[in-house]
């Protein structure tokens, strides 16, 4: 089989990574690729946005199996443009990409299937919202309907905060995506996520994790597309895996699927585990980044058969099996991220870092010039390491982090932490 993943981040390369262990694989190829894909497959320098581009890359390399990595091009339905090529493609429809690509499509589902998630309105004008923030009062959280980057919502504490970010919402500030705004009530507890790999029917089980979203140690400063993740994630016991199975994942398939969209794809629920049980707080429709990093080191199955059972509808008869062990990684970011990451620095010693067997090192934005590594985006590296327990796969992440030499990079220092404080 000849594969085209497309993206470019620490996702696809783990994505790639895994791909080109199955022994389906005839060639692969990934667009436009990092420079740690350079070396495992081949790199397509083609605008992932210009559908017409990747259909024709596609065709010039006889791709049999397109894997889509990225939440703006699942949204912007370049899967059903690739399959309308005739081209099988991994990636869930335009219409089923709502569940993220419309926060009130996802809402209204709730609504109907009896899905608990949180309190809401949805607005279209600004007097209304705030009308409504005002029965509500703080804490409180706002969120810009459409896709804005991960940027678009405010948990905010006070009224004050929530007024001021549905002006920002209104004002412009996230685009197309704030012309219609969400206020939905504040869950309290611990979050995770949870991955299902669905073929439009079946929802097979496929990892937990827990994420890290703010820039700096403690959870503290800006949010950012994820500064680290670790899998499993010992909160989503199975009792509580077994109640969002039946009582968030199962009703959105059949949903779905009743509303003529069935969902094929990466179903990735981000949940608030509350006193009340586990509730819905968004849903993604593709694999988390850093999230995808950590799941794949832990996967025992030949990603592409399972891949290719979801396209076909086949996932009733499959399994996946886990490596017991954790799986944790740390991202290493370029000094300025996430405002304005600073671009062109050398990384050294990224080789030497990996030569553990428990250790992998997915390049984000990297990229190649004259055989020296250098940084070309915000996350740059996404140093992933195996252990024992969460606080042993930390240990050996880490000691692989110090061995790379960059001075103008940075992480976090506490990946993990609540998992290793149980622990302890
Ligand atoms: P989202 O883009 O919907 O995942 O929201 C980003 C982050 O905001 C989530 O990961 C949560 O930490 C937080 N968040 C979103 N909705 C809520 C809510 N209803 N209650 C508490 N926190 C929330
Ligand atoms: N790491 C969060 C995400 O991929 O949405």
């Amino acid at each position: 089989m000849r594969v085209l993943v497309i993206g470019s981040g620490g996702r696809e390369h783990a994505l790639a990574w895994k791909i080109a262990q199955s022994p389906l694989v005839d060639a692969l190829f990934v667009a436009p690729g990092n420079g740690g894909t350079e070396g495992l497959a081949t790199n397509l320098n083609i605008d992932i946005t210009d559908h017409a581009a990747v259909i024709a890359a596609a065709r010039e390399h006889a791709i049999d199996f397109v894997v889509v990595g990225p939440d703006a091009q699942v949204v912007a339905g370049l899967g059903d443009d690739v399959r309308a090529a005739g081209i099988t493609c991994f990636c869930p429809s335009k219409e089923a990409g709502q569940l993220e690509g419309s926060k009130s499509f996802t809402k209204a589902l709730c609504d109907q299937f009896d899905i608990p998630t949180a309190a809401y309105g949805r607005f279209e004008d600004e007097a209304s919202a705030l009308a409504y923030l005002y029965t509500q009062g703080a804490p409180i959280v706002i969120k810009a309907d459409g896709l804005a980057a991960g940027k678009g919502v405010t948990v905010a504490m006070t009224v004050d905060e929530a007024i001021a970010a549905i002006d920002d919402c209104f004002d412009g500030s996230f685009g197309e995506a704030g012309a219609s705004v969400v206020v939905e009530a504040f869950l309290e507890g611990e979050e995770a996520s949870f991955f299902c790999l669905c073929d439009g029917k079946t929802a097979l089980p496929f990892g937990t994790a827990q994420d890290h979203k703010r820039v700096g140690d403690g959870d503290t400063g800006p949010n950012t597309g994820g500064m680290g993740a670790y899998s499993p994630a010992p909160v989503l016991d199975e009792a509580t895996l077994s109640r969002t199975i039946s009582e968030i994942i199962e009703p959105t398939l059949r949903g779905m699927a009743e509303m003529g969209a069935p969902f094929t794809g990466v179903l990735y629920a981000g949940l608030m585990l509350t006193k009340d049980g586990p509730k819905l707080i968004e849903y993604n429709v593709r694999f988390g980044d850093p999230e995808c990093q950590v799941l794949m080191m832990r996967l025992k199955e030949d990603l592409l058969l399972l891949l290719n059972a979801a396209v076909d509808g086949q996932l009733a008869h499959m399994s996946a099996r886990w490596r017991n062990e954790t799986a944790l990684t740390v991202v290493l970011a370029a000094k300025g991220y996430p405002a304005s990451p600073e671009k062109g620095t050398t990384i050294r010693g990224v080789d030497e870092a990996g030569t553990d067997d428990n250790v992998e090192i997915f390049h984000a934005g990297t990229a190649l010039r004259n055989g020296a590594l250098v940084a070309n985006g915000g996350r740059v590296l996404n140093v992933t390491a195996l252990g024992g327990s969460v606080t042993e796969a930390q240990k050996n992440a880490y000691r692989a982090v110090d061995l790379i030499d960059w001075p103008e990079g940075f992480c976090r220092r506490d990946i993990g932490w609540r998992a290793v404080e149980r622990e302890g």
